[in-house]
This record gives structure tokens, C-alpha cells and sequence, in this order.
């Protein structure tokens, strides 16, 4: 096959978490090398890169039934269709040959000898993938991929037989990839990993979490924050904590996937760590740092899970009060240890009976939290700006995720911090008003 790559466009079809956005931005600086602009309707593209994500079947069965439109397509006109992201092998068989392309995540340096494929005329001469300068979606928040793989084997879980193994990117390369970012104004970093806090202890030897975090929190800017995600609440350790609290720009804000209320779900899940231990550690996280926003991921109707099981989630997300969590119902994934060991046999309507009871207690949740921010002063970043009437809608974000509607005569900058004042309460959020219209 010969492709004429000029003046041809390239539409990236994503699936799944910022792992696999983060991914596509450096996908989608190679394809522009090569001459390819990125189009935003897929029927207008000469070349469809899908990114796959293999966490539920739901997003498997999406691209198979694409994939199958496409080679429809193929005989109208020319096309060439791509397959990358997290795919598990037994997916890997039954999709690469409707494919022109499959580009293997676990391997993404080898990607300029999978384009040779193609028969391009560029020299493609690639430096590692994660070395290669992204196409950032936004001007103000970026994704900044610190490692990739997983070593943790969650009973339930794709991403070790998807990512492989957990590999670090060197924390010099990090560092300047952040210090370009700060230099470009972006005010939103977010450190991304399968689990952070196995940070640099892969062979790729490298300095620990809390310390990488220091020094990315220690870049003199102008106001920006900083994020990551996600932590493992097996390996959090004293010193990130530490790090945490004294950080000037780290926001006070953590994601502790906790998944289950009960024990005995954890150690079928593989989890290392019991309620007991994820309490004292969330207690501890909160003595440290008193206003910290813990957010949190949840499975519902995994493998046997008793009406005692899923009582014990429901205590635990009373009790520790979250206002935010991904509630996710289990889905069998081909080739891991849960669907070797155990039946799927909780059925569709309970699994979502339990997704509702459950999306229900959070919602409560952060009504309450939303409640207990009013009068407080808080920094907030906006991402959208509506013009409603007379006035402007300024649609944001507070450091800890929750979300913000500030009205206001004049409409504010999109990618801007402001002060602002909490002075009403929403279930999905808060209402706020402008305190000083200075923006940093
Ligand atoms: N590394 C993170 C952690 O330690 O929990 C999570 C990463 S995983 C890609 C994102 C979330 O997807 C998990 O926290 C879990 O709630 C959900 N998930 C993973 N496998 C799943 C499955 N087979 N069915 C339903 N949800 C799943
Ligand atoms: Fe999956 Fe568990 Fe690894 Fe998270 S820690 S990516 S849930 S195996
Ligand atoms: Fe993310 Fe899905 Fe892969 S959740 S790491 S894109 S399997």
C-alpha cells in the first residue's frame, strides 16, 4: 500500500483514562511530522488511529463493531485504519488483521519502524517516545506521563496484561517537559501513572515519588498547581504525605481508589491492604492536611460480592465521606486472574441497582461538602465561558475538582486562575463570586 500523506487528514479515535490521551498527543505529533492535520470528523479522515482501552468490555465491543464499518469503507475509498492503546491478547487476535497498522503500546519506541509499514518517504528519524514533544490538546492543563505499566496484578484488572510491566521516565526528562510548560504559561500540571508511588523503583532506577514530586512543586512560576494520580493506598507513603502538606503549588487533592468497602472482596480483588489500613491511612492523610478533597474509584457486583460485601461499601463511603468517585460495574476481562478463578455471576440489573444506590450516597456526599465550602475563599481555574443573557457564565474548577458557575458582567479568561468567594451550594458543585479580577 502507498499513501500519498500530504494534505491528509488524521482522525484519533480515544478510549479510556489520560494514560491513553496523554498517548495520543505524542501519537498525534508523529502523524503531523509525517504531513498528516488532525480532523475532528472522522468522515472526512484519510487515516483513523484508534487507542483502545481494554478496562470494560463496553469499549472493546465499540471498536470491533467500528472496525468493521471501516472495512466497509475501504472498498469506496482509500483509508487506513491504525490500532493502538491497551488491548488484551486474546483482543489483540481477533481485531490486528482489520487493521492496516498495529502499534504495540508496550513497545512505542519501535513506532518508526511499525510506520515503515506504511511505506512513508519521511526519514523518521524519532527520538524515545517519551521524549518526543507532544501535541498538547489544551493551552493551560497538561498530562505529563511519569510512568507507564503496572506491577500490582488487581485480580480484575487489564492494565498489566495491556501496559506490561511498570517502566519510569527519567525524572531530568520530566523536569524539562514541566519547566517548557511553566515557561509557556500552563497553569495545570498533572503527574499521570497507574500507581505514582512505584515511582522510579523499576529497573529504570531512578530518585522516589515524594522526591520527584518536591522537586517538580519547587519550579518557580507564577501561580500554577499541581496534581497526580493515581496512588495505590498499599505504598502512600509518610514522606509523600509530607511532601503534600508543605507543597506551595501541590493542590490538596488526592485519588485513593479504594474499590471495595470489605475485606473479604479486597483479597479476592488482590488489593494488600484491608479497610482497617485504608482508614488509618485516610485519617493520617487528613491530620496531616485538614482540608484535603479525597476522591476514590469503586467497583460494584465483582465476582461473588455478597448483599454484606456491598453493605460494607456502602458503610464505608458514609463513613468517610466522599464526594467524589468512579463508580465503575465489574466487567470480566478475558485472561485475568478473576476470570480464571471466579464467575461473573452477579447480574446486569443488580450490578446497576448497586451503581445507583451508590452514585446515590455520593451525591448526598457532596451536597454536604459543597455546603461546608460556603463563605470560604478558594482559587479556582476556568475552562469554559457561556454567555447566558446579559451576563457570562464562568465555568471552572477549584483545586480539588470540585466544579464552579460564577456569573459575572464581563466574561473571565479561559485557562486563568481567580480568587473567588464560595456563596451557594449545588449537588454537582458551587456557586462563586469574583473576589479581585486580577489574573495570575
Ligand atoms: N491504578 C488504579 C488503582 O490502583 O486503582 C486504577 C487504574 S484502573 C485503569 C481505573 C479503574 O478502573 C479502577 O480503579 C477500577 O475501579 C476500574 N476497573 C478496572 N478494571 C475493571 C473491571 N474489570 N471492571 C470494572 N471496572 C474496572
Ligand atoms: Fe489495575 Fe490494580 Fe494496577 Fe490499578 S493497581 S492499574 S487497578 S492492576
Ligand atoms: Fe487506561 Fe483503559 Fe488502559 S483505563 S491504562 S486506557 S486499559
Amino acid at each position: 500500500m502507498k499513501i500519498d500523506n500530504k494534505k491528509n487528514k488524521y482522525f484519533p479515535l480515544i478510549f479510556g483514562c489520560q494514560m491513553n490521551y496523554s498517548d495520543a498527543e505524542r501519537l498525534n505529533t508523529v502523524l503531523e511530522k509525517l504531513g498528516y492535520t488532525k480532523t475532528n470528523k472522522e468522515e472526512n479522515a484519510d487515516l483513523i488511529i484508534v487507542i483502545a482501552c481494554s478496562v470494560k468490555q463496553s469499549a472493546v465491543d465499540r471498536v470491533i463493531g467500528k472496525a468493521r464499518n471501516w472495512q466497509i469503507i475501504k472498498e469506496k475509498k482509500p483509508l487506513i485504519t491504525i490500532l493502538s492503546g491497551c488491548i488484551l491478547p486474546e483482543d489483540k487476535k481477533k481485531l490486528k488483521h482489520k487493521f492496516d497498522l498495529f502499534i504495540d503500546i508496550k513497545n512505542l519506541d519501535n513506532l518508526a519502524n511499525d510506520l515503515k509499514s506504511l511505506n512513508i518517504k519521511e526519514d523518521l528519524s524519532l527520538p524515545s517516545f517519551f521524549n518526543i514533544q507532544p501535541e498538547y490538546e489544551s493551552k493551560y492543563r497538561a498530562f505529563v506521563p511519569i510512568m507507564t505499566g503496572c506491577n500490582k496484578f488487581c485480580t480484575y484488572c487489564a492494565v498489566p496484561y495491556t501496559r506490561g510491566r511498570e517502566t519510569s521516565r527519567k525524572s531530568k526528562e520530566i523536569i524539562k517537559e514541566i519547566k517548557g510548560l511553566l515557561n509557556k504559561g500552563y497553569k495545570e500540571i498533572i503527574l499521570l501513572g497507574q500507581n505514582v508511588n512505584s515511582y522510579g523503583l523499576d529497573k529504570n532506577k531512578e530518585i522516589k515519588f515524594p522526591e520527584l514530586l518536591k522537586k517538580i512543586d519547587q519550579l518557580d512560576n507564577n501561580n500554577w498547581w499541581l496534581k497526580f494520580m493515581t496512588s495505590h493506598p498499599y505504598d502512600l507513603s509518610d514522606d509523600l504525605i509530607k511532601v503534600m502538606k508543605n507543597g506551595k503549588h501541590i493542590n490538596k487533592y488526592l485519588h485513593l481508589p479504594v474499590q471495595s468497602g470489605s475485606d473479604s472482596m479486597l483479597k479476592r480483588m488482590n488489593r494488600h491492604y484491608t479497610i482497617k489500613d485504608y482508614k488509618k491511612l485516610v485519617n493520617k492523610i487528613k491530620k496531616e492536611i485538614p482540608n484535603i478533597a479525597i476522591s476514590t474509584d469503586i467497583i460494584v457486583g465483582f465476582s461473588g460480592e455478597t448483599e454484606k460485601e456491598f453493605k460494607d461499601t456502602k458503610k464505608l463511603i458514609k463513613d468517610l465521606n466522599f464526594n467524589l468517585s468512579f463508580i465503575s460495574q465489574y466487567s470480566e476481562r478475558k485472561g485475568t486472574t478473576a476470570s480464571k478463578l471466579y464467575k461473573d455471576d452477579i447480574p446486569k440489573n443488580i450490578k446497576k441497582q448497586r451503581w445507583e444506590i451508590i452514585n446515590d450516597i455520593i451525591k448526598e456526599n457532596s451536597y454536604e461538602f459543597n455546603k461546608s465550602l460556603i463563605g470560604k475563599e478558594s482559587e479556582y481555574l476556568v475552562d469554559i465561558v457561556k454567555k447566558e443573557k446579559d451576563k457570562y457564565n464562568n465555568i471552572g474548577k477549584l483545586g480539588n475538582y470540585i466544579s464552579v458557575h460564577l456569573i459575572n458582567d464581563k466574561p473571565l479568561k479561559i485557562g486563568k486562575i481567580y480568587k473567588v468567594k464560595i456563596i451557594e451550594a449545588k449537588h454537582w458543585g458551587v456557586k462563586a463570586k469574583l473576589i479581585y479580577a486580577k489574573t495570575k
